[in-house]
């Protein structure tokens, strides 16, 4: 069985994609972090990272594993744990401008699709109801107010990041959102027979339990 969960950056698709696969016992792949980790190792060796045939070996050479643990899943690039790492904002633009190439994508997709032959999966990202898998047994399509999901993620940085400015937060969303929609390969968009989740006025409980029950049919 696959689930599919797409949507934009801070719509908590990857919060409740996490909760359903724990409740069901599915594993969860979280994809973003297919590509933070290409951009995070192409800045760590100082590399351009436009330029697409090297973005495309790193792609191809790295070994992304998730890590299932008691109190979070872990993501190790490279047998080493990158997690935090990969949380940054400069890898998340990074991350932007490796996933809008076609052969990083082409790369990554082929990863995701063979992880999801091999079992149960909660998978979330941008295009997996569209490109992954666009005979997932469920597509979920998560969106939530631009100032809501800049509101979230200003929650969870503030700590490690004082200083932080919400107006700028938002502003980078609403950035990210252009670029994942309008890039020319696997822009951000729903599948047709995808359910829409407005996520803007509900609590991660209230929408897990929502998806859970559209899962099982209740
Ligand atoms: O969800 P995230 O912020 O970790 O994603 C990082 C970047 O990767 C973001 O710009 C969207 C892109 N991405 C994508 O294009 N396709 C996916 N399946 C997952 C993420």
């Amino acid at each position: 069985m696959i689930i599919a969960i797409d949507g934009p950056a801070g719509s908590g698709k990857s919060t409740v994609a996490k909760l359903i696969a724990k409740r069901l016992n599915y594993r969860y792949i979280d994809t973003g972090a297919m590509y933070r980790a290409v951009a995070w190792i192409a800045q760590k060796k100082g590399l351009d990272l436009t330029d697409e045939s090297a973005m495309a070996d790193i792609a191809g050479s790295l070994n992304i594993e998730f890590v299932p643990g008691p109190d979070r899943q872990a993501v190790l690039v490279d047998g080493k744990d990158a997690t935090d790492f990969l949380k940054s904002e400069t890898v998340g633009r990074g991350a932007a401008t490796v996933a809008a190439q076609k052969f990083v994508r082409e790369v990554l997709v082929a990863q995701q699709r063979h992880i999801g032959e091999t079992g149960n999966v909660v998978m979330d990202g941008r295009d997996i109801g569209t490109v992954v898998f666009p005979h997932a047994d469920k597509k979920f399509f998560f969106v939530a107010d631009a100032e809501e999901r800049g509101r979230r993620r200003y929650e969870e940085l503030k700590d490690k990041n004082p200083g932080l400015d919400l107006k700028t937060i938002i502003e980078e969303i609403r950035q990210r959102d252009h670029e994942d929609r309008n890039r020319k390969i696997s822009p951000l968009v729903k599948a047709n027979d995808a359910l829409e989740v407005d996520t803007t006025r509900f609590s991660i409980e209230e929408v897990t339990d929502h998806v859970f029950k559209n899962i099982n049919n209740l």
